[in-house]
């Protein structure tokens, strides 16, 4: 399925409305077919989202002050997207462009989840939650509450499950469990485990429930992937396949027009015209720009609704995670306003790292991206302290924070339809000879493989359009 080639030659021109990995993507096929491709692309450099940033870089921001990007050589921190579901797009583009890859660990029992205060490894998090689940359920079971629902042999079955689900005592009790982990690990002899659990009211109060369920999600389950040295590996090889000369940046298209024979794109200082054009800015953007594709193309546009996000990169001088923590990779919880840290799933044992001190969308993203680079390093430090203390605000080196609804031509983390109605099916179709690309198009939003499944799916519109028209 992840293989990919339109099938016969078409020698068409194509203009394509932003250089991100839906723009990339569609140019890459269609040029692979024979087709003339221009991709045009307002930012500076291409990739959209897809943005790695290095020492040298600088990042702009709308209302906001520039940051200089100053980490030490070869660090790096993906600011956009990060991880890689094994069933996605994403993946076949690595193996056909020659993107090598290593696993994400976005599932670590050895990382914490900080909820209601208090901080607990993840794996102790899960023991108890699952322990005590099972245990009621074994309670009910024997207490003769599922006699109607179930067979008796069919409960003998449910039980043997539940005491592995719980690593349950002879009588169905919880009762703690070595899955919790240990204050000193066995060895010689067979350590100490950490103290036992609290009652079950403790548990659930402490609502770890998300916390502890996030890998369980189709697109999360571990494993999953990064290119190895930074996600933006993908938009690189992909602009260079395109071939440079035919992207050109700094481009902001002030006007799409559709005609009988053709498309005009026009933007300060110039305009081309192309048999046709694959537009894949991000709807509230492109909603914007004069057009002549009709008013219901205008309001169905205008119908997703932008989500902010954010994220902070704090670089340091040890990888004390990796040392004192012992958590190599993978992902803290919290119901803080920071939402997650990410420990890096690269580079052990190097001297320097980057974590994500958040990630976080809607009402967290909208308050970080309020404050100046310095207070969102400053909160997130002081939000960090509580999980992992003191060490956390010492040998941090530098800092870049993003708020994605601030990155001009992008505005935006991804977008939220309301419901996907008639309106993102209509985009779904060409309108005239405008065709329609991007994550925001699909039921992947804010997946580089949504961008690829609707790139394809809009060249292979366009392909079979323009082989009849040869
Ligand atoms: N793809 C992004 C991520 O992995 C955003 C996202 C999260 C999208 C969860 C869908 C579900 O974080």
């Amino acid at each position: 399925p992840g293989d990919f080639s339109l099938r016969g030659k078409a020698a068409a021109s194509v203009v394509i409305l932003g250089g991100g990995v839906a723009g990339l993507t569609a140019a890459y096929e269609l040029g692979k077919a024979g087709y003339d491709c221009t991709v045009l692309e307002a930012r500076p450099r291409a990739g959209g989202r897809s943005l790695t940033l290095r020492r040298g870089d600088r990042l702009t921001e709308e209302n906001g002050p520039a940051q200089e990007v100053t980490f030490g050589e070869g660090v790096y921190f993906n600011a956009g997207p990060g991880r890689i579901a094994q069933w996605m797009l994403a993946i076949d583009y690595c193996r056909e462009l020659g993107v090598p890859i290593e696993t994400f660990i976005n599932n670590n029992a050895q990382a914490y989840v900080h909820t209601n205060g208090r901080t607990v490894r993840a794996r102790t998090a899960r023991a108890d939650m699952y322990g005590y689940i099972a245990e009621l359920l074994a309670k009910a079971t024997n207490l003769g509450a599922l006699d109607r629902t179930i067979t008796k042999d069919d409960q003998e079955r449910l039980l043997e499950f539940l005491r592995r689900f719980g690593d349950l005592g002879p009588k169905h009790e919880y009762d703690g469990s070595t899955r919790r982990g240990f204050v000193r690990n066995p060895g010689m002899d067979g350590g100490v485990p950490i103290p036992p659990p609290g009652s079950l009211h403790d548990v659930l109060a402490a609502a770890t429930g998300r916390s502890i369920t996030n890998d369980f999600g189709y697109d999360q389950a571990t494993p999953m992937f990064q290119p190895v040295g930074g996600m933006d590996a993908i938009v690189r090889k992909l602009e260079a396949a395109v071939g440079p000369d035919r992207i050109r940046t700094g481009v902001r298209v002030t006007k799409i027009t559709n005609l009988d024979d053709g498309v005009e794109v026009a933007w300060a200082g110039g305009a081309v015209k192309a048999d046709y054009c694959v537009a894949t800015l991000p709807p509230h953007l492109l909603a914007a720009i004069p057009h002549n594709l009709g008013a219901q193309v205008t309001s169905a546009l205008r119908t997703p609704v932008p989500v902010a996000a954010g994220k902070i990169g704090l670089e340091y001088g040890r990888r004390w995670w990796e040392l004192e923590d012992r958590i190599f990779g993978g992902v803290t919880e919290t119901d803080l306003d920071i939402t997650h840290i990410w420990y890096p799933s690269h580079d052990y044992f190097s001297d320097r790292g980057v974590l994500v001190g958040y990630y976080n969308t809607e009402r967290e993203a909208e308050l970080y991206a309020a404050l100046t680079p310095q207070d969102r390093r400053r909160k997130a430090v002081t939000q960090g302290r509580k999980i992992h203390g003191d060490k956390y605000g010492k040998d941090l080196l530098s800092s870049v924070s993003i708020a994605w609804e601030r990155q001009e031509h992008i505005k935006g983390g991804w977008v939220r339809w309301p419901a996907f109605d008639s309106s993102f099916t209509l985009l779904q179709r060409p309108a005239g000879r405008v065709y329609f690309a991007g994550d925001w198009l699909t039921h992947l939003i804010a997946w580089q493989a949504g961008s690829m499944e609707s790139a394809r799916s809009a060249v292979t519109q366009l392909h079979r359009r323009a082989l009849q028209s040869q």
